[in-house]
């Protein structure tokens, strides 16, 4: 089925000026961009979209990574786009990457992991409108 996904792309990897080459794995395993904006989060929005985590030891962590720097957040369009995604990003830990993957080739550590991506079609749905309003998304 044609599926929708929340992407962003962090602040390690807007840093290290490679937008387009991860743009450019997205667009080869034949997913759409259909919506994108670069912003700054702060704490209130990183945690409220980090959410789930708000339990969890690397929360306090994480929400001060992602803020640290802009984010480019896109919503990707495609067959299978939720997987899709999460087979080019690789595993969260970089180290447990497979090669040639997004996290293999940019990421440093479970941290500066260098992409996000949702984990289920539900997920997908909740964080595309966390970002973005309907009119904001452009499918071709
Ligand atoms: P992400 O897909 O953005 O979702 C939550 C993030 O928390 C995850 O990527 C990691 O960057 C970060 N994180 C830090 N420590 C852990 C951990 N032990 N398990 C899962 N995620 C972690």
């Amino acid at each position: 089925a044609v599926e929708r996904t929340l992407s962003i792309v962090k602040p390690d990897a807007v840093g290290k000026n490679v937008i387009g080459e991860i743009y450019s794995r997205f667009e080869k395993a034949g997913l759409q961009i259909v919506a994108a904006k670069m912003i700054k989060m702060d704490e209130e929005m990183a945690g409220g979209f980090y959410a789930e985590h708000k339990e969890r030891p690397f929360f306090k962590d994480l929400v001060g990574f992602m803020t640290s720097g802009p984010v480019m957040v896109q919503v990707l369009e495609g067959e299978g786009a939720v997987l899709k995604n999460r087979e080019l990003m690789g595993a969260t830990n970089p180290q447990e990457a497979d090669a040639g993957t997004i996290r293999a080739d940019f990421a440093e550590s479970i941290d500066a992991n260098a992409v996000h991506g949702s984990d289920s079609t539900e997920s997908a749905a909740r964080e595309v409108s966390y970002f973005f309003n309907e009119e904001e998304i452009c499918p071709r």
